[in-house]
């Protein structure tokens, strides 16, 4: 039998202290509206010990034994080792009682090889991590539990955000499993069904409002201040210490070597800077030696960082008013710009945007890989085939793509996708005439066994591509 402590012997939980990211102020404690008091910007958790490496009183992370200690923790029956983001929890703020953690065993997702998406780009050494296979189908799951596990550590009895659906679903879970109580504030009829349907079979009080994205980003920034409500978006910067194990799991994956360039899609901006956050220190430990290229991808309507970067130097974000298919990513106001602006500059990485069909193919393109992801997710792919044309990635370079979601989140989509209807009597119709090959209706017949064959057969003479 093998023993698991929960710390082991000379690994000590680090230290953690809030700063802003605007100011450099440090705080003690923390406003509801998880801002810094003096200028508001957010704040970020930074481990003081860390650069006190190798002094005597420090609680920075024995770094010989943090690989194989994680790798241990695998065979472990413990909770918070059988969840791939408590598993490294050397890296993580540290909870007073780790069992006290509120997880699903979230984490712990596939990195897949894409054959055919890797043709089609021409980048042979093309991955996929998938966190759209955490328990409630999406990468949010690995900064909730931190930011739940938090809030139930801090008394609170009711937790809440806005959403485009995922964070909703995947923080009702985690309000569930931890014994709170959760209010979901979304805009009405812009959220997926599959979303809207597992915050409410997870017991949220669920609020369609008649607003965007950012409506309900600013009516729950009210409420905070009235309620005592714990706000579990991305500015909690639990969340994106959570976010951050996705990149140190692929890190991992790889063997710790680090890949050329790893692209995600940008809405809120909180999971591109909890990967960058955690390549950073990773780096800044030891852990890895060299640092990814960091890419973010928005879809053409819902922009606001493209045009940041590109009219703004990255010095200042205006707000769009977002729109896209890509329902997940619908932001026009970003929290996290200027924690994503930072990260794209230290790794070197791109911004860049992709049209609605550009979105729509890559997902059939992933799909056609036997993976499937949502159509936000698939804004990486559509991305990538743009980077490699202006060769900001080469083709004998390693690429990964965070896909955030699960193909089965949104399968509206795909269904209007594949009968022909998700562009009909748009002002994109002309341009989807690309889509046609990618398309398999499905097709309705009455129960007759030729009829069946021929239709196979049929299938068989098109080959793979119709
Ligand atoms: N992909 C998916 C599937 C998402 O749900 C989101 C964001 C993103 C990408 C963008 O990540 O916001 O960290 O830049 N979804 C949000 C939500 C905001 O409410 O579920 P981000």
């Amino acid at each position: 039998m093998i023993d698991h402590p929960i710390s082991a012997p000379g690994i000590e939980p680090s230290l953690s202290r809030l700063r802003c990211i605007g100011c450099g102020a440090v705080h003690a404690t923390v406003e509801q509206d998880f801002r810094c008091p003096d200028c508001s910007d957010l704040l970020e958790i930074f481990y003081p010990d860390w650069q006190n490496r190798g002094t005597m009183q420090t609680t920075a992370p024995d770094l010989e034994a943090l690989k194989p200690l994680w790798q241990q923790r695998k065979t472990s029956r413990l909770a918070i080792d059988e969840s791939g983001v408590w598993r490294f929890r050397e890296l993580l703020p540290a909870l007073r009682d780790w069992n006290a953690a509120t997880t699903l065993r979230e984490g712990n997702t596939p990195v897949y090889e894409l054959p055919s998406c890797a043709r089609i780009t021409g980048v042979e050494q093309l991955y996929a991590k998938h966190q759209g296979m955490n328990p409630t189908g999406s990468f949010k799951d690995t900064g909730m539990t931190v930011a739940a596990s938090f809030a139930r550590q801090n008394g609170y009895r009711w937790v809440a955000c806005a959403s485009t659906g995922n964070t909703s679903a995947s923080m009702a879970a985690y309000a569930a499993r931890g014994g709170m109580r959760s209010l979901v504030l979304i805009p009405e009829g812009k959220v997926s069904w599959g979303k809207l349907s597992q915050a409410l079979d997870y017991g949220a009080v669920t609020c369609q409002l008649r607003t965007d994205f950012d409506g309900c980003m600013q009516a729950l920034n009210e409420v905070v201040k009235r309620m005592p409500v714990c706000l579990l978006n991305s500015v909690n910067p639990y969340r994106i210490e959570g976010q951050k194990t996705g990149a140190i799991e692929l890190l991992e994956q790889l063997d710790w070597q680090a890949p050329d360039h790893v692209i995600v899609p940008g809405g809120n901006l909180g999971n591109a800077s909890a990967l960058g956050k955690a390549f950073l220190e990773l780096l800044e430990l030891g852990l890895i030696s060299r640092l990814p290229k960091l890419s973010v991808i928005q879809a053409e309507g819902a922009n606001p960082l493209v045009r940041c970067i590109r009219e703004h130097g990255g010095k200042e974000l205006i707000p769009v008013q977002a729109e896209t298919m890509a329902t997940a990513l619908r932001i026009g106001n970003p929290a996290s710009w200027r924690k994503a602006v930072r990260v794209l500059e230290a790794t070197g990485g791109a911004v860049e945007q992709v049209s609605e069909v550009e979105i729509a193919q890559a997902k059939a393109e992933i799909g056609a890989d036997g993976i499937g992801c949502e159509p936000a997710s698939a804004v990486t792919l559509a991305g990538l085939k743009k980077l490699v044309k202006q060769r900001f990635v080469k083709t004998q370079e390693t690429v990964v793509l965070i896909l955030t979601g699960h193909l089965l989140k949104d399968p509206e989509f795909t269904l209007k996708f594949h009968r022909g209807d998700l562009f009909r009597g748009t002002e994109h119709e002309l341009e989807a005439a690309v889509l046609a090959s990618h398309q398999r209706a499905p097709i309705i017949l009455e129960p007759n066994v030729d009829v069946i064959v021929k239709t196979l057969e049929q299938a068989e003479k098109n080959g793979p591509t119709k």
